[in-house]
């Protein structure tokens, strides 16, 4: 396994490689079993995987965790070798950011919505960092975890909005024993919040239940859960029933849905979401 920091020795590596079937995992790092499936993935769809490791600066508001985000490039590095990674593309933020980055990537209005809502300017860092790195692969499938269902959406419609010639996969999201969806951030969770936290996933899986029961008043399916949450002392950022293609709220008659949700437990904001599709 290739461990490169530059584009310029990306750019050779994979010139050297010879290879038109490149799998792409773009991560931040302090990976988890969630990401190793992501790899898994791109193994079977790709001749070559590259993945690459780095904390995006342009993503993370000026109230968030950016200094204190989780940070193990040598244990990352170990499990990439051992899941059998080809190159592993960890740049520095000079290297990915030599100059100010003036130009961005502003996707469509769904990423003003949801986790766009309360994370200003959030996702705008996140496609503008994908799409450099996509430049910088250039691969032809890129694996993205479904856990963050709306980052996969805006990334699924930046590729098509502007043709690029990549396709995207997502990967289930993978879950703790008792339901709690993988995430870097459960590592900030104390020992009680950790014990409340798959809540989270329990009051999705009962929205979509009811839904299948034929109940039909989403507004109060929503509220129901957002104040479960509420009882539990979750601080609730949202909790909703969207229509999968479009992430805007379900109409009645939408079939595929996905129900959302962010809430922070103590100082940790986690998110889940739950797809269903109406028969
Ligand atoms: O999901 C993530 O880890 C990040 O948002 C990504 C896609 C690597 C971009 O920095």
């Amino acid at each position: 396994m290739q461990i490169i920091e530059t584009v310029a020795a990306l750019r050779d590596a994979l010139h050297l490689a010879h290879s038109q079937n490149r799998a792409f995992v773009p991560t931040m790092g302090n990976l988890h079993a969630g990401h190793l499936h992501l790899v898994a993935l791109a193994k079977q769809q790709a001749k070559l995987v590259i993945v690459s490791i780095f904390v995006n600066p342009l993503q993370f508001g000026a109230q968030e965790d950016l200094a204190n985000y989780p940070r193990t490039l040598a244990a990352d590095i170990a499990k990439l070798q051992a899941a059998g990674v080809d190159i592993v593309f960890t740049p520095t933020v000079a290297e990915m950011y030599p100059s100010v980055q003036t130009m961005t990537v502003h996707p469509s209005a769904m990423a003003n919505r949801l986790c766009g809502a309360s994370r200003t300017g959030h996702f705008v860092g996140v496609a503008t960092v994908v799409l450099k790195l996509f430049n910088m692969v250039q691969p032809q499938i890129a694996v993205f975890g479904q856990k963050d269902f709306q980052q996969a959406a805006i990334i699924k419609d930046m590729v098509q909005q502007f043709n690029l010639p990549i396709h995207i996969i997502s990967g289930n999201t993978m879950r703790e024993a008792d339901g709690l969806a993988m995430s870097s951030r459960n590592a900030y969770l104390t020992a009680a919040e950790r014990a409340e936290a798959p809540r989270l996933q329990k009051v999705l899986a009962e929205i979509a239940t009811q839904i299948k029961q034929n109940a039909g008043d989403y507004s109060a399916l929503q509220a129901r859960a957002a104040s479960q949450l509420k009882e539990h002392g979750w601080r609730v950022d949202y909790v909703e029933i969207c229509a999968a293609h479009s992430l805007l709220p379900a109409q009645i008659d939408d079939r595929d849905l996905v129900i959302v949700a962010a809430a922070k437990l103590g100082n940790t904001r986690l998110i889940d979401n739950c797809t269903l599709t109406k028969t």
